[in-house]
């Protein structure tokens, strides 16, 4: 087997979106995540106008940035995401995502993320083909294929995207390319992702699963949550 980056099999990663957690305690809740277990932390930034919804802005991601020290990414859904990516880098978020549907220039975007310093990463609506990413592989590290249309948490998650992700890890594969950093792209899901989904999203070749409303439901709690998700997409990943 190839041991190229670009080859190697990407490792699983669990990622909460903070949009059920307590924002009256965003600090403890980044402080109860990180015990938890999970990978990183996503941030779902919304401006109300690329998705009818409106969250959270830099200063509030950089009051929490003290309370833990596992990756912080921002979900730029906003429709101009280009004049504030600084403002992200310096709040303390590690990488960027931005939403190929968001920006005139995409290549020009991603680069000015890597000049800030910070790991660049695209996003992809549900109707927005694997194409719209296909010139811009050499310049991220993950790509994310929403599985909800974007601006709200506890959506019915989107199987209809499992054949989109599987034919986008086909398409980095081909490509060869080691993305921006060198080491590969991941491949992020997000969006209605439940210990139900999970399996199928892995399977199809998802390695970074975002979930929120589903892991803020387990019963026993955030740790057995993030626990239980990694182990169910670590089988179907092996399947
Ligand atoms: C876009 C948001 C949500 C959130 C996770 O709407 O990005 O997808 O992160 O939502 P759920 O609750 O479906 O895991």
């Amino acid at each position: 087997m190839s041991t190229t980056p670009a080859a190697r099999p990407r490792p699983i990663e669990i990622v909460p979106s903070v949009l059920p957690a307590d924002f009256a305690r965003l600090g403890d809740e980044c402080a109860a995540l990180e015990t938890a277990g999970v990978d990183r932390i996503q941030w779902d930034v919304m401006d109300g106008v690329f998705v009818p919804n409106l969250t959270f802005g830099p200063d509030v991601i950089a009051a929490c940035r003290p309370h833990a020290k596992v990756m912080f990414e921002a979900h730029l859904m906003v429709v101009d995401p280009d004049p504030m990516l600084g403002a992200y880098v310096d709040a303390g978020c590690e990488m960027l995502i931005v939403h190929a549907e968001s920006v005139t220039h995409l290549h020009r975007s991603l680069n000015r993320v890597a000049e800030l310093g910070a790991k660049p990463a695209v996003a992809i609506n549900p109707s927005t083909p694997i194409d719209a990413v296909s010139h811009v592989l050499d310049l991220v590290d993950m790509v994310l294929v929403m599985t909800v249309n974007p601006g709200f948490g506890g959506q019915a998650y989107i199987a209809t995207m499992e054949p989109k992700i599987a034919a986008l890890r086909q398409l980095i594969d081909q490509s060869g390319s080691a993305g921006a950093s060198g080491s590969g792209i991941d491949i992020e899901v997000d969006g209605g992702i439940s210990a139900d989904t999970i399996g199928g999203a892995a399977a199809a070749g998802a390695n970074v699963l975002v979930s929120g409303s589903a892991l803020y439901r387990y019963a026993d709690g955030l740790a057995h949550g993030v626990a239980d998700l990694r182990c169910r997409a670590e089988a179907a990943s092996r399947a």
